[in-house]
């Protein structure tokens, strides 16, 4: 990348969540990366690895009553949003910044037409904008997410659409302020194929058309290559690899990466058998010392139980944090 500053930073993020006056789960650990603007950075991770807990940090979205000690800093245009009050927060949520998540119906009011929502995202950071204007911006904003018969569907209530009308009415929502950096969690997991499908070309577009920077959350791999310049692989809280979309898939470093791109059925998939990874995802409370993947690797050492590995270089912008990643390399039997 060419820029020299990136549009958000995230910088040594932690998150605990409190159970009890005595007990603190390490939700999110020391994880950190940079989004340039235009650039899709796509998270994956297997299903509590802190993918959303890391997300819904950036705009202070985890539950205030059990959040502990965030520490860290998550820089928008060199603003720290982690430490900014809530008054200062309200003029970028929803405007500069939005999210799209897996179920619309909860982030839509049953009570009001798409059209008055539309309108009521606009107006909220624009309480100045005419209702006509305010009109014309929805229809173009429903019209952009190639939804037919836009004048009707202003009109109608969430509940009269499909899902996958929902989830396009979702993003127009998010997009209507033209945000810098639009951040998408699962947005079409709930979706069958071809109308997830048709979900995710429409929001390539819409990035290539607006320069959005986006975070796409997933657990499906061939979404992460469809959709993704840059990923971030996590697991138990932390990062394990970063790296560009096609090194990453050619060249996975961390046994973790590897284990999951070898479950996962490539394109030319033949019908061979897959490989799955043993063992499961520990929960919270018994995550391993040193690295969380250690009980499941078939590298791990001494050293691995022992502390967390520091991120060492693969190759140009491709990071790794495993002590036995050569050993990874030669034996794990991807392209070289
Ligand atoms: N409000 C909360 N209170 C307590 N623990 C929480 C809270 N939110 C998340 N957690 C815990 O933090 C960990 C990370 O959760 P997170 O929601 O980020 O996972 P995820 O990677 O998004 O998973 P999924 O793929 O299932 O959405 C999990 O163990 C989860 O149980
Ligand atoms: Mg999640």
């Amino acid at each position: 990348m060419e820029e020299k500053n990136p549009l958000l930073q995230v910088v040594d993020l932690s998150v605990d969540f409190r159970l009890n006056r005595k007990t603190a789960l390490h939700a999110v650990r020391n994880v950190s990366f940079d989004l340039y603007r235009g650039e899709t950075l796509g998270i994956v991770g297997e299903s509590g690895c802190g993918k959303s807990v890391t997300c819904m940090s950036i705009l202070q979205l985890n539950p205030a009553s059990r959040t502990r000690y965030p520490s860290g800093q998550i820089l928008f245009e060199g603003r720290d949003l982690l430490h900014m009050k809530q008054k200062q927060l309200r003029p970028i949520r929803g405007n500069e910044i939005a999210m799209v998540f897996q179920e619309p119906m909860t982030a839509m009011n049953p009570l009001f037409t798409i059209g008055d929502q539309l309108m009521e995202a606009l107006r909220v950071h624009n309480p100045r904008m005419e209702k006509a204007e305010a009109y014309e911006r929805s229809l173009e904003a429903v019209r952009s997410v190639k939804i037919p018969n836009p004048e009707r569907i202003l009109k109608s209530y969430p509940f009269t659409l499909s899902g996958g009308m929902r989830q396009r009415v979702m993003i127009a929502m998010a997009m209507i302020t033209r945000p810098k950096l639009l951040i998408c969690d699962e947005p079409t997991t709930a979706l069958d194929v071809t109308i997830q499908a048709q979900v995710l070309d429409l929001m390539n577009e819409l990035k290539q058309t607006h320069g959005t920077s986006i975070i796409f959350i997933t657990h499906d791999l061939g979404v992460i290559s469809e959709m993704a310049d840059r990923v971030l692989i996590m697991y138990g809280g932390r990062v394990c690899e970063e790296a560009d979309v096609d090194e990453l898939f050619t060249a996975p470093r961390h046994p973790y990466t590897q284990g999951l791109i070898d479950s996962h059925p490539s394109p030319d998939y033949e019908g061979e058998r897959l490989k799955v990874i043993p063992g499961s995802v520990p929960t919270l409370r018994d995550m391993p010392a040193g690295c969380p993947f250690n009980n499941r690797c078939a590298y791990a050492t001494d050293a691995c139980r022992d502390v967390f590995p520091d991120f060492e270089e693969a190759a140009p912008s491709h990071v790794v944090a495993c002590h036995n990643w050569r050993a990874a390399k030669t034996e794990g039997g991807k392209a070289e």
